[in-house]
């Protein structure tokens, strides 16, 4: 065990030895000790509700009794192989069966390695090179994923923009950007490009921003026109949405999906899944040297991710499972609308019941731009002030478990009702 010091100290020991003083991904000002159910700890002992939950895989909450008896069996037997093993196969078998496009699936270990791969996947299959991505949307670190991910200027469409040093130019030249929930402006895309195209990559509600009803139905449609594979990158809303994930919950079924997050069970796990014909790419016997995608890595299908996977998985598919998510999603939306409703705020939550953010703007954003326009001032004083309240959440999204108990939602309830003050003030 580490010893005990103040979160002051472990900060301040992160500073010499992390680059910007943590793991680049959340607020290094805080260091977590520990997480049960619904609530985390951090190194000074202060209690939060989680709303990020570590950045979403940790729906059925910290520590489920269930998924860590599953842990603790695998461990005993063997922490990684590099080599196939039974919990492996059993939730590749699980995943399959629930994801609507799924015919086979291919492990990595990261949700940003998935994305890398799908890409790559549509390119061997399709013998193009151009992909077509949405401003504003989040497929991990790839060079081709980080085009236009979060550009702090307009360019003009279709110009990708690269929103990280390192990349070279002739990454840009393949990417296609285009504004998300505008389908005139994809026919128009395809119309001029869609033969140069493999795919269309789309989180299928990007970032916060729901598709409008249709938007996904003709990213269908304009990819069969023009032989392009269409990508959904369902990494948050894989098993999050519904079992089957948002192409369950949209009814619309894309040709590859990139899952993580969830079906680790807080471990480092995540897939492609696609029908075999596309998947065939990934098996040399079957598309020969110089259809093959290589892909390998030491961690992929890790028997104790695997494990933590299945038995969340299966907790899932109890009875009434998303209804009590979504449920406990629209209880907290609804804290928030009575806390801010209460100081004449103006304001839209935006998102589905099972991940949303408050969004400070007068119109209800439908793409990047228009979230982008939020009064980032009020939004920072709100989630400032929803910290010294005992909220633990990521500064743009807020994701409930399952784990929430009324009185985390009591909590959160006197939270907004601090952060609705504090922006009124
Ligand atoms: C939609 C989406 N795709 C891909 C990723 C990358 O996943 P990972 O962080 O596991 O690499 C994320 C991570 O948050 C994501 O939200």
């Amino acid at each position: 065990m580490l010893k005990i010091g103040t979160q002051e100290d472990w900060v301040a020991r992160a500073r010499a030895v992390l680059p910007g003083g943590g793991f680049g991904n959340f607020d290094p000002g805080i260091v977590i000790r520990e997480g049960q159910a619904a609530r985390v700890r951090d190194e000074d002992g202060r209690e939060y509700v989680d709303y990020l939950i570590g950045s979403g895989p940790m729906l059925l909450g910290h520590g489920h009794p269930e998924v860590m008896e599953a842990v603790f069996e695998q461990l005993p037997r063997g922490q990684t192989f590099f080599a196939s093993n039974a919990p492996g196969i059993a939730l590749a078998e699980e995943i399959v069966a629930a994801v609507p496009c799924a015919g086979q699936l291919r492990y990595v270990s990261s949700g940003s390695e998935a994305d890398m791969y799908a890409i790559r996947l549509a390119r061997a299959f399709t013998r193009r090179d151009k992909i077509v991505k949405f401003e504003g949307g989040y497929h991990g670190m790839s060079a081709e994923a980080q085009m236009s991910l979060a550009p702090t200027r307009a360019a003009n469409f279709p110009q990708a923009i690269p929103d990280s040093a390192g990349i070279p130019d002739s990454v840009a030249a393949e990417m296609l950007v285009a504004p998300f929930n505008d389908p005139a402006y994809i026919r128009s895309l395809l119309a001029e490009y869609g033969d140069q195209v493999a795919a269309i990559i789309v989180e299928p509600l990007q970032r916060i921003v729901p598709p409008e009803p249709g938007f996904l139905g003709v990213l269908r449609a304009e990819a069969d026109r023009y032989g392009i594979l269409l990508i959904f990158d369902e990494v948050v809303t894989g098993f999050r949405f519904a079992y089957g994930g948002a192409q369950e919950h949209y009814g619309v079924t894309p040709d590859i999906t990139t899952l993580g997050k969830i079906i680790g069970g807080g471990f480092p796990l995540a897939a492609i899944v696609a029908r075999t014909g596309i998947m065939a790419h990934f098996d040399k016997a079957r598309v020969g040297a110089e259809g093959w995608l290589m892909q390998l890595g030491t961690l992929s299908g890790n028997p104790v991710a695997a494990a933590a996977g299945l038995k969340s998985l299966e907790i899932l598919r109890r009875d009434g499972a998303y209804d009590r998510l979504r449920q406990r999603g629209r209880q907290v939306m609804d804290a928030a609308t009575k806390a801010l409703d209460g100081v004449g705020a103006r304001y839209h939550i935006v998102g589905d019941d099972t991940l949303f953010e408050v969004v400070f703007t007068d119109r209800r954003p439908r793409d990047y731009r228009e979230v982008l326009v939020a009064n980032a001032e009020k939004t920072s004083r709100f989630n400032t002030a929803l910290r010294q309240a005992g909220i633990f959440k990521s500064p743009g999204k807020t994701y409930p478990s399952l784990a929430l108990t009324e009185d985390d939602l009591a909590l959160t309830r006197t939270a907004y009702r601090a952060a609705a003050a504090a922006i009124a003030e």
